[in-house]
């Protein structure tokens, strides 16, 4: 059985990345019978910035931290280590994550949780999770189209994960929402993305599991 971490961080009512967790994760649920889903909602419970306390307190031995200090924190690491896959549900800001999908990465990239210090440098320690990212925005920001080298939200995506240890990520995007004409088509070929990656997904999880 797997545990599916679900996050959704757009303020909008009609928001598109949400349609978009809401296709993966019946999709997912459907192709995988018993699924765990975990729901964390940005927006209803905006993840705080890290402050001077918390710092040292996370950067301290487990033995002296300070627990209440680091209980939202904890309890968002033991959410994603829960998980084997992630689906981050965002739209693009300002080329990049929104603010709050960044205030709950700074809450769960943890020393000694999700990562660690081995002798060569960093390792990460979240390795064999699947981090799917799920994102609505205006500009043609694919690989090879005009504003591609501005899309500082998949490759940071990856690079975090990488931090941590994930080597799969995956990403589908729908685009130009302002084309209001053409909209019901981009979302159609994102559903249809969606559904091409659960099956692949699926078929990986069986294939480990035999
Ligand atoms: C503050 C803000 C910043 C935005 N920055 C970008 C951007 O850099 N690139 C882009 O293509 N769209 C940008 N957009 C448009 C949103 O990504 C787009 O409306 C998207 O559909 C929002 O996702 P949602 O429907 O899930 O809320 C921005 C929108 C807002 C409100």
């Amino acid at each position: 059985m797997s545990t599916l971490l679900r996050i959704d961080s757009s303020p909008r009512s009609n928001s598109i990345s949400r349609e978009l967790t809401d296709v993966f994760v019946a999709e997912y649920a459907a192709n995988n019978p018993g699924t765990k889903v975990i729901i964390r909602d940005l927006v209803a419970t905006p993840p705080p910035f890290v402050t001077e306390e918390w710092i040292s307190n996370s950067f301290a031995p487990a033995d002296q931290q300070d627990l209440k200090v680091l209980a939202l924190s904890n309890e968002l690491t033991d959410e994603f280590l829960a998980a084997d896959i992630i689906v981050i549900g965002m739209p693009m800001y300002n080329f990049g994550v929104p603010a709050n999908v960044k205030a709950w990465i700074d809450q769960i990239v943890r020393a000694g949780r999700t990562f660690g210090f081995g002798e060569n440098g960093i390792v990460g320690l979240a390795g064999g999770r699947k981090i799917v990212s799920l994102i609505s925005r205006n500009g043609a920001f694919k690989e090879g189209e005009p504003a591609g080298p501005w899309n500082h939200q998949e490759v940071y995506l990856s690079h975090l994960a990488g931090l941590l240890g994930i080597t799969e990520t995956y990403a589908v995007a729908v685009q130009s929402r302002s084309q209001y004409d053409r909209l019901p088509e981009f979302k159609q070929e994102a559903f249809a993305e969606i559904k091409a990656l659960v099956e692949r997904l699926s078929g990986s999880a069986i294939a480990a599991v035999a």
